[in-house]
């Protein structure tokens, strides 16, 4: 047997079942299982604590003894995970077996581009291939259940956590999440190297008020169903095992227990057959939010409206067995949430194989190819956005690279949501340079300024990270004109410019999109000196670069590109790799444009002389750079932009074809987007919506023909006067291009 199949074989040790357990048998064995459970033991399997990561909370192993926890979150050591699983398993009566919880999402062990980063791929297979990858590293500890995908739609960039969803689209955002989901969980729940999926956060929590991180999102219905709910839907059809509701409240009720999420749309609407798993102490917050009067309250509230798992607060473990004993809720009511903890479990093979092959891990983290996926990932999540007279890309005969900015040098890169403390440290900028360009060239790093949070960050807290001391006004003189002096002694400069890690993500938004600290100014200073100059962003977010498009000829959105972000970002900027992402959220002027997004509706007759629809005196009111928006070392064209018919019956389906070309000296990928707009009906419709689009691999030359399906489900919105999905007959807009103001268009009609 080749040493590659014995790799493979015993890479999958940990595999619990060939094939998926028949649902007949699962359900026997669950509810065999529950018949012999008293209520303590199954308020157990609704209860999950975090282990090891609140400050000051010690977990005693007869709390697992005692059948009072069914679930444990932030444990990622193999060994700690065998231990007291072998208590829950050799010591409770019923030896049910622990499920462990972790936010894998984006890699474990090796850590992948974000998310945001990730859908600016618009790589559905790249997704789900590095979901899978990440998953394989987790289940290697024990982790079975990752709190992801996250799919929030989000159009506000002050918002930290947009760094870890789709963006602004619903239609991308949707074949993201699927994707997410069959990469993480595999061909069925419980596969070997998959994790179960948790979708979150549910829902509109993208649309807090002013970008603040928990405030409060006010959706109307239409916005809901169209907007906000359809990635969570595709992620519920792809087969979620899990999802997660989330902190703030929709509409003046806490999502926690928000009976029109949790009752009406997830599992009337969507027949959703998962658990579903709290966030963090939202069961005992809902007194936070002024909902529930009292613990029991909360309690009785949140698991009525649907919540079967309480994340963190321990308020279900100490209050349903009063509610059970009042018959506040009722035994059938607790027995079906349990059963589907039990059923989860039992899928996952759990019974069979609850612990891990601690001697395979090693083996699992240093797999090269996962590494080189991630290096992958990272040149195929790059956007370029500017690249006035080609000074990209830069020839690898250059003899002194400067790389300036608080960025070039640190782990920044891996971005947020990198908790566990098993990740590797990031391939630098300047890292990557020096590897690219070998000993013959001096690549040499200066930050120039220093940028920090004002307010610490609750993952550096919660990690115990110790903030850079702060420079002095002499240091903060004497980098700037370091790092102004290296660019004026070098042959070309890459800025690396952006956020910090922690920058973004969760408890992390912004009042303003601006470059943090003085960036702005250091790139002015050093575009100044009058070499080839590149800006590298680093960041979560839209950042307003409207300073940096007027100073720097060329700039490369790299996001936080992950473990292997230093060579990805050469590969790029040396011609090795050609980018071709594009912008998966609308990327601002200034913070004064928020909320700014392509698929708006048109509400005046446009006024071209101000480019857009509505009007502001001081700045145009169009975007910087539009969603969908991205260049290539090579050209693209598109043409003969076609209808399978002019017209078609409302249900029926219509084909749209346009070709596209790459017209350039090399090879790139082009992601055709098609986008649709509703002339009339019984509700105004965005300019334009996004039905269809695909990455395509072009050789110099080459030309292909791109066909898009456009059926009822691509024409269906939900209307908030008939409280329903409608399909209207109206002329159809249909435009095709390599972003969201393509030109190449047609029309057709759809008749009663
Ligand atoms: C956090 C986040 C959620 C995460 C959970 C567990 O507060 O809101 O996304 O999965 O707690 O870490």
């Amino acid at each position: 047997m080749k040493l590659t199949a014995v790799v493979a074989l015993s890479l999958t040790a940990g595999a619990a079942f060939a094939q998926a357990i028949p649902e007949a048998q699962v359900r026997r064995r669950a509810e065999g299982l529950l018949a012999k459970m008293t209520p303590e033991e199954k308020i157990g399997q609704l209860s999950q604590m975090f282990y090891g990561i609140i400050p000051g909370m010690k977990i005693s192993d007869d709390i697992i003894r005692q059948g009072k926890i069914g679930s444990f979150l932030m444990i990622t050591d193999p060994v700690l995970a065998n231990r007291l699983q072998h208590v829950a398993v050799d010591e409770s009566r019923l030896h049910i077996p622990l499920l462990y919880g972790f936010d894998v999402i984006h890699g474990f062990h090796t850590i992948f581009p974000v998310p945001l980063a990730m859908a600016a791929s618009w790589d559905r297979e790249l997704i789900e291939r590095v979901q899978g990858l990440a998953a394989r590293e987790a289940s290697a500890v024990g982790v079975r259940w990752t709190f992801a995908p996250m799919v929030d739609i989000a159009r506000d960039p002050r918002w930290g956590r947009i760094v870890e969803g789709a963006g602004e689209d619903p239609y991308l955002g949707s074949k993201v999440a699927a994707a997410q989901v069959r990469g993480f969980q595999g061909p069925y729940d419980g596969a070997a190297d998959h994790v179960l999926a948790c979708v979150k956060h549910f829902a509109g929590y993208g649309a807090a008020d002013g970008g603040r991180d928990y405030d409060s999102s006010w959706v109307p219905e239409d916005r809901m169903w169209n907007v906000y709910l359809p990635p969570f839907h595709a992620a519920v059809e792809a087969g979620s095992a899990s999802l997660m509701p989330a902190y703030m409240d929709l509409n003046g009720i806490p999502a926690t227990a928000n009976t029109f999420l949790l009752r009406e749309v997830l599992r009337k609407a969507w027949k959703f057959q998962g658990f579903v798993v709290s966030d963090a102490f939202s069961v005992r917050d809902l007194q936070t939010h002024g909902f529930a009067a009292t613990p029991e309250d909360a309690a009785f509230r949140a698991f009525t409206a649907g919540v079967d798992m309480d994340m963190g607060s321990m308020t279900y473990s100490k209050q349903l067995p009063a509610l059970l004993q009042s018959g506040k809720i009722s035994k059938t009511e607790l027995d079906a949430a349990v059963l589907r903890l039990l059923e989860a479990k039992i899928r996952l093979g759990l019974f069979e194989h609850p612990y891990v092959d601690v001697s395979r891990v090693a083996t699992v983290f240093d797999m090269a190819s996962t590494r080189e996926a991630a290096r992958e990932a990272g040149a195929r999540v790059a956007v370029l956005l500017r690249n006035e007279g080609n000074v990209l890309p830069l020839a690898k005969s250059i003899q002194r690279v400067a790389v300036i900015g608080p960025l070039g040098n640190t782990d920044d890169l891996l971005g947020s949501w990198t908790l566990a403390n098993a990740h590797e440290h990031a391939v630098t900028v300047v890292d990557g340079i020096r590897e690219k360009l070998g000993s013959n060239a001096r690549v040499e790093a200066a930050p120039g300024v220093q940028i920090a949070r004002r307010y610490p960050s609750f993952f550096d807290m919660l990690l115990g990270a110790k903030p850079e001391p702060k420079w002095d006004a002499e240091r903060v003189k004497a980098e700037f004109s370091r790092a102004v002096d290296l660019a004026r002694n070098s042959d070309a400069v890459v800025l690396a410019l952006g956020e910090k890690q922690q920058m973004s993500g969760e408890a992390a938004s912004r009042s303003s999109i601006d470059l943090p600290g003085e960036q702005e100014q250091l790139l002015e200073a050093v575009a100044a000196v009058g070499k080839p100059t590149v800006l590298v962003l680093i960041n979560g977010r839209p950042l307003n670069l409207t300073g940096a498009a007027a100073h720097v000829p060329a700039i490369v959105e790299a996001w936080y590109p992950g473990v292997e972000g230093g060579n990805s970002i050469a590969d790029v900027l040396f011609g090795d790799a050609n980018p071709g992402g594009k912008l998966p959220v609308t990327f601002p002027r200034s913070t004064g444009q928020i909320p700014i997004y392509y698929a708006h509706n048109l509400t005046h007759q446009p006024d071209t002389s101000a480019g857009f629809t509505s009007r502001y005196w001081d700045e145009p009111s169009s975007p910087l750079y539009p969603f969908g928006y991205g260049l290539s070392y090579t050209q693209f064209a598109f043409s003969n932009l076609r209808v399978s018919a002019p017209s078609v019956a409302r249900g029926g389906k219509i084909t749209v074809s346009v070709d596209v070309e790459n017209t350039g000296q090399r090879a790139g990928d082009e992601v055709v987007q098609l986008y649709i707009h509703q002339r009339s009906g019984s509700a105004s419709r965005p300019v334009r919506e996004l039905k269809g689009f695909e990455r395509v691999p072009l050789a110099a030359g080459q030309k292909r023909t791109i066909e898009f399906a456009l059926g009822a489900e691509e024409r269906r919105y939900w209307n908030s006067a008939k409280h329903g999905w409608v399909e209207d007959a109206s002329k159809f807009d249909v435009w095709a291009g390599g972003d969201s103001t393509a030109s190449p268009h047609t029309t057709f009609d759809v008749s009663e």
